[in-house]
């Protein structure tokens, strides 16, 4: 019997479910028993022998009831992380969340951006994420054959509404409605049709814009404040201007930073160059004055991406797990 019921012991100790568990526990101390069974020959017996069987069968009952539990304990136990671990929401853990809270690092990296040109004196401007053709491109000097139009990169909408693909028309916007002089930032979302490593259909950007009356503005003013910038952003890395062409700027410049990486060796994130495009810039064209009615006045404006800037920040190389909201990735910015 006792071998009987250390079988018994072994096949609980191996078994994965409540139901396998429960056949178990019938097969030893259910109605007809192994066990059961034994308890009932104590009847035939008398005096010391019927004690020490008696003491016996207990012992092997409390050994079986002990794996028994002990089966049962794990089972539920597993099942429950494998539940925990299916659903990706356990309102069991809001607690946790609730007692700490992050800065997503977009945010944050936008807020260092905005702290930057707000001690600067520039004002806060924001627009809609639906926008019209005019605002988004005619405006702004992207005649209706411009590649940036391309169905290929815009949501459009009916009626030529479209959803934003930069925060430049928040430039447009902005002159429309306020009066010179004008030192403004555009921080905001916007989208275009694209997914990959450095891509993502919803991104980030902060445009900014200098209007003064004529030849008060110079590229001079453009490169003092990128610069001093991108130090604040970036700390002690070279920059350079590069020549460049957008529509809403003539002339036009991208400006480049030493790698980050490999502080300007060259290495496979700079692609060997050294040097990391970071935005674009350049002097207000006359052409966007012209579309606003501005008349005798000088600007300049540049444009940069948020994501960017948090990748090399914080030397993330996939953009997508910014937006992954796994709460690993996330904490630890
Ligand atoms: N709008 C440009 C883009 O989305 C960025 C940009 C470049 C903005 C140059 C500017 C600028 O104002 O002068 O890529």
């Amino acid at each position: 019997m006792k071998e009987q019921i250390q079988a018994l012991v072994d096949r609980v100790k191996a078994v994965q479910n409540l139901s396998d568990l429960e056949n178990l526990r019938i097969e030893a101390i259910g109605k007809k028993g192994i066990l059961t069974q034994q308890f009932a020959t104590l009847k035939n017996l008398e005096g010391e022998a019927k004690k020490a069987f008696a003491k016996e069968i207990n012992e092997l009952k409390e050994l079986f009831e002990n794996a028994l539990s002990e089966a049962k304990t794990q089972i539920l136990q597993k099942d429950i992380q494998e539940k925990l671990a299916k659903e990706s929401i356990d309102a069991s853990l809001f607690s946790t969340l609730r007692k700490t809270s992050y800065g997503h690092p977009i945010h944050q990296t936008m807020d260092k951006i905005i702290d930057f040109f707000v001690g600067m004196n520039f004002s806060l401007c924001t627009g809609p994420l639906v926008e019209d053709d005019f605002h988004n491109f005619e405006a702004l000097n992207l005649p209706k054959s411009h590649p940036a139009r391309d169905m290929a990169d815009t949501f459009y909408f009916k009626d030529s509404m479209l959803l934003r693909t930069h925060t430049s028309p928040v430039q447009i916007r902005a002159m429309k409605s306020k009066s010179l002089p004008i030192a403004m930032i555009a921080p905001g979302n916007v989208f275009r049709r694209d997914y990959d490593l450095t891509h993502s259909p919803m991104f980030h950007q902060v445009e900014g814009l200098v209007v003064e009356q004529k030849d008060k503005v110079s590229f001079v003013h453009l490169k003092f404040i990128l610069e001093d910038f991108l130090h604040y952003m970036f700390g002690d890395v070279k920059i350079r201007f590069r020549s460049s062409f957008f529509p809403f700027t003539e002339p036009s410049a991208e400006v480049d930073i030493s790698c980050v990486f490999c502080e300007g060796a060259g290495c496979r994130v700079c692609s060997h160059t050294g040097w990391l495009e970071v935005l674009g810039c350049g002097i207000v064209n006359q052409k966007v004055f012209e579309a606003v009615d501005y008349k005798d006045v000088s600007g300049y404006a540049f444009g940069l991406g948020v994501e960017r800037f948090a990748m090399l920040i914080h030397r993330v190389n996939d953009l997508r797990s910014f937006f992954e909201t796994d709460l690993r990735v996330l904490e630890q910015f």
